[in-house]
């Protein structure tokens, strides 16, 4: 029987040209095997062509028959392709890859493994579409093939398999609707298509998959309204349509739910509001909801969601009271609903939440006083209130909260004295009462729990002194608002990153600051302390000489050191004279920049000086220079699009030339810039050479050349063109001005200070731009910005430079004070100008703006209102004031502000280097730069 067997299938095996003893799902899998470059000894060792029958080997099961039913290779961490061969295995019912190394497409002859039941290849590697000839597998129960590059459509022929009854397609790139065919899927209980590209509106035929449990539509382009029919699926436990783009009312919540669990609808562009329906899901443990857009106020038919346990509706437009209701939600462990408009006072009833960890109401317009009954709830671990309008003061009860961790009450009205046993039997890691009006003296016992991490007591009324036991406090990171003298526990800080002692009666030596290691932010100004401040706080990096503002007590001793930090220090007077020098440039300094940059301003073309420009280390060998022009057709194309290069197609007349907008197409979209040779051949044959060399610069921050054309009178150059404009037409130009949030400025920032950083260190020679201001810097259409301008660029080699240099160019405004007498191009001038580009970004101010008045430019400016005021409120561009209100975009904003006045120092020695500033713009875990 088996050998007839045998005999049958060699006769229709077209792989077998040896005769061999093995069977012909043997020779199968070895052609299946030759595919893979990276084969596990577990394959090597037991898939031995001597064998007569593979139903030994690793990862094979056969039937009696000693066919393979069963190919099960998940994480054998095989590399390689799937060949066609695996049609053969006619009796295949399991085929299990997941977890490997596969790529190239799926083999379509899948399909002729008709027997096939169980088919999971996730995570791998594969791409191309999903074959067709999967309907040929009407066994099929099981589809994964998730977390793959697989792209195309939702085949229409899955939904013809009769049995199956999970379908998971997601984390692929698969695109267009789901097919309305999909109501066929009678048997179907689990559809995932997460992370995809599919869009169009979900088809309401879904409702006829009546066995439904589980559908996962969410991080997809999903469009329109939900369906209606979503209600008739019965057994639906979850539902998440989260990161789509679905609009309309939810229809939720008028069938029969009684076993929907999890259901997330966020990040839509929902209308309406929060459908009291859902009351009726009675087994709803998660309903989470934020940024979607809703309005109107909180259905209180939450309150019949008995098993809810997370509750997360921030950032909506909700109004009105927080419905009582929620106190009977008795699992809750997390209240989440910042960010709406909530008013009235808290009410009580949530004090019947006797499991809740986690209450965010923050950013709403609450009023009234904190329950009592919600300062006993006793599982309490965060309690974020912050920017409402609450008042009253903090109860003794609050002290009995055993596991609080994290308290922010900033921005409110409390009063009162705070408990003085607060902190004794909690962990405490971050507390801000900020500007509230509490009275009396700071709990002596905040560090018991040795976690605190952020201690903001600022704008307060607090007196006495900063308690001693702070030195138990090893992982504070931040404090401000603290009183009386400096302990000397303050030494065992450390982990401290940011000391804001500002604006309090403080007084003696601030010598023990020295004995912390590392400082990110000190702030001493404006208070009464005394004698020399200690050179190691001067030498660092992280800090500025505003820091010490308002001291008049504070001096810098010139005789201990070698008189470098005398000159750096106009805003501290030396400890052995008695003047006080103010602000950084006197007003003659700044007419002298004035007229030097205008006596040497010099009109450059493209002045790109040196030829051989390497950059990224890829060290190229020396580039052949050669003469040729760019493309014609490009050319030609480009001349047409422009109609010869047509006044109505001007986009930009800047000092080196007339820039116009070539769009050839739909996808082929450029700046083009005119520069008139002015008659001096040899000169511009030079500059050819000189652009070809920079064309071969590629950062993603540096604007890309495309192409230049070299005629008689003139040369042009092809750039990519950038939608957004010039970061000077954002800020100062469009009207209306178009509002920037912050992580755009942020991004702005970074990729300014990444393409510097790739000029300064990256090129070989490398490259000082000397001409940095806003509008050099372009803008894409993601707001990435792209260096521009090298006209006035200047290799740093000076010793090789085959063309004259060029003196002292650069804007007003942006010059560094040490150019204005000398011709030095250093990396340190592009830094300062870089630090004024900053300064724009967070002042949107022009960094010559009539408004300063005295102090002429945004530095100054900057550096004065800091130093009165200390409030980066009053620096800040007006719309950004609202976002300050997140504390993560308030410490960036002053992590990029300090930064700023780093790299604006007078002393070039002082500015950090812009690897220096790129690193502390990302850097997130401060913990690994400690030296
Ligand atoms: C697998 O077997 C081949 C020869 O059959 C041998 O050259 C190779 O070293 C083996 N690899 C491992 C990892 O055992
Ligand atoms: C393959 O199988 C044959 C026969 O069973 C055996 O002699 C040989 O040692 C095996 N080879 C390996 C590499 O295990
Ligand atoms: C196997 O599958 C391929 C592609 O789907 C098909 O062209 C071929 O006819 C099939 N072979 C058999 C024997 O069914
Ligand atoms: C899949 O999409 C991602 C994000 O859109 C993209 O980065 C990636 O290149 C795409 N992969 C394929 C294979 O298309
Ligand atoms: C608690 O505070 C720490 C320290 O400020 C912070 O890193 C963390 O994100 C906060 N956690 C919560 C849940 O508020
Ligand atoms: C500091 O002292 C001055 C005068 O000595 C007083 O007017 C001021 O209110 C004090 N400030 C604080 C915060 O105690």
């Amino acid at each position: 029987m088996r050998q007839l067997l045998v005999l049958l299938l060699l006769s229709f095996s077209c792989f077998l040209y040896s005769a061999s003893a093995l069977s012909s799902d043997g020779e199968t899998l070895l052609s299946l095997r030759r595919r893979w470059t990276s084969v596990p000894p577990s394959i090597n060792s037991t898939w031995n062509a001597s064998h007569s029958t593979p139903c030994s080997w690793a990862g094979i099961r056969c039937d009696h028959a000693h066919n393979v039913i069963s190919l099960n290779l998940n994480d054998y961490g095989i590399i390689g392709q799937l060949g066609p061969e695996i049609g053969h295995l006619t009796h295949l019912q399991n085929l299990v890859l997941f977890n490997n190394g596969f790529s190239g497409k799926i083999p379509p002859e899948i399909g002729n493994c008709s027997l096939l039941q169980y088919l999971d290849l996730k995570n791998n590697s594969f791409s191309g579409q999903i074959p067709d000839s999967f309907k040929n597998l009407l066994n099929l129960e099981y589809i994964s093939l998730s977390t793959n590059q697989l792209t195309g459509q939702f085949p229409e022929s899955l939904t013809q398999i009769p049995q199956l009854q999970l379908v998971e397609l997601s984390y692929n790139n698969l695109t267009g609707p789901i097919p309305s065919s999909i109501g066929n899927m009678s048997e179907l209980l689990m559809l995932y298509l997460q992370f995809n590209h599919l869009s169009r509106q979900i088809p309401s035929s879904i409702g006829n998959c009546s066995k439904l449990q589980e559908l996962f539509l969410n991080q997809n382009q999903f469009e329109g309204v939900l369906p209606h029919t979503l209600n008739k699926l019965h057994n639906i436990v979850y539902l998440d349509f989260a990161d789509n783009a679905l609009r309309g009312t939810v229809p939720l919540g008028s069938g029969s739910c009684d076993n929907l669990l999890f259901l997330d609808l966020s990040n839509n562009v929902f209308s309406g509001g929060i459908p009291s329906g859902l009351g009726n899901c009675s087994g709803l443990t998660k309903f989470i909801a934020l940024n979607s857009s809703f309005s109107g106020s909180i259905p209180s038919s939450i309150g019949l969601l008995r098993n809810l346990s997370l509750l997360h509706l921030y950032q909506n437009h909700l109004s009105g009271k927080i419905p009582p209701e929620i106190g009977n939600c008795k699992s809750l462990t997390e209240l989440n609903l910042y960010s709406n408009q909530l008013e009235g006072e808290i009410p009580s009833e949530l004090g019947k939440l006797s499991k809740l960890k986690d209450l965010r109401l923050y950013l709403n317009h609450l009023t009234g006083e904190i329950p009592l009954s919600v300062w006993k709830i006793p599982k309490l671990e965060y309690i974020h209130l912050y920017n409402n309008s609450l008042s009253g003061e903090l109860p003794l009860e609050m002290t009995g909260l055993k596991h609080l961790k994290n308290i922010t009450l900033h921005n409110n009205h409390f009063s009162g004295v705070i408990p003085q046993t607060l902190g004794i039997n909690s962990s405490l890691v971050e507390l801000d009462f900020t500007n509230n009006n509490f009275s009396g003296s700071i709990p002596p016992n905040l560090c018991y729990g040795k976690k605190l991490r952020k201690l903001n007591l600022g704008r307060n009324r607090l007196q006495g002194g900063i308690p001693s036991d702070v030195g138990r406090c090893t992982t504070l990171r931040s404090a401000n608002g603290l009183i009386g003298e400096i302990p000397s526990e303050i030494r065992d800080l450390q982990n401290l990153e940011r000391l804001d002692l500002s604006r309090n009666n403080l007084t003696g030596s601030i010598q023990v600051l020295a004995q912390i290691p590392f400082f990110l932010e000190i702030n001493v100004s404006y208070n009464s302390f005394q004698g020399p401040i200690p050179k190691k706080l001067f030498e660092s990096p992280y800090y500025s000489s505003s820091s010490f503002l308002g001291n008049p007590g504070l001096c810098v001793s010139c005789s201990s050191s070698n008189g470098s930090i005398c000159t750096a220090s106009s805003y501290v007077k030396p400890c052995d004279q008695k003047s006080t020098h103010q602000k950084g440039l006197s007003k003659v300094e700044i007419a002298m920049i004035a007229l030097g940059s205008s006596i040497f301003f010099v009109f450059v073309l493209l002045g790109l000086v040196y030829m051989f420009v390497v950059c990224g280390g890829k060290s190229e060998e020396e580039i052949p220079i050669s003469v040729e022009d760019g493309t014609i057709s490009l050319l030609n194309e480009v001349m047409e699009a422009t109609e010869n290069l047509s006044d109505q197609h001007i986009i930009g007349r800047g000092a080196h030339g007339i820039v116009y907008k070539a769009a050839i197409d739909s996808t082929r979209v450029f700046a083009v810039k005119k520069i008139a040779f002015l008659g001096n051949k040899g000169k511009s044959l030079s500059m050819i050479r000189e652009i070809q060399t920079l064309g071969r610069i590629r950062h993603r921050n540096l604007v890309k050349l495309e192409d230049f054309w070299w005629r008689k009178d003139f040369g042009l150059i092809l750039y990519p063109y950038m939608p957004n404009g010039s970061l000077h037409d954002i800020l100062h130009e469009k009207n209306p001005p178009p509002s920037l949030e912050w992580n755009v400025l942020y991004k702005i920032a970074i990729g300014i200070a990444h393409g510097l950083a790739y000029l300064h260190y990256d090129c070989d020679p490398p490259i000082v731009h000397r001409d940095i201001k806003p509008k050099n810097i372009l803008l894409d259409a993601d707001m990435e910005p792209h260096i521009s301008d090298f006209g006035i660029a200047k290799l740093l080699d000076q010793s090789s430079a085959s063309a004259p240099s060029i003196s002292v160019p650069g804007t007003i405004g942006y010059i560094a004070p040490e150019n204005a007498y000398t011709t030095a191009s250093s990396r340190e001038s592009d830094v300062y100008s870089y630090g004024v580009v900053l300064l724009e970004l967070i002042t949107r101010k022009k960094a010559v703006d009539p408004s300063f008045m005295e102090e002429i430019d945004i530095v100054g400016w900057v550096r004065t209102v800091w130093g009165e005021t200390g409030d980066i409120e009053e620096i800040v561009d007006s719309s950004l004031a609202n976002e300050l209100m997140n504390s993560k975009v308030l410490e960036q904003v002053s992590k990029v502000l300090l930064v700023a006045f780093r790299c604006t120092e007078k002393d070039p020695h002082m500015r950090p280097t812009m690897r220096h500033v790129v690193k502390q713009l990302e850097v997130t875990n401060l913990q690994a730069r400690r030296r």
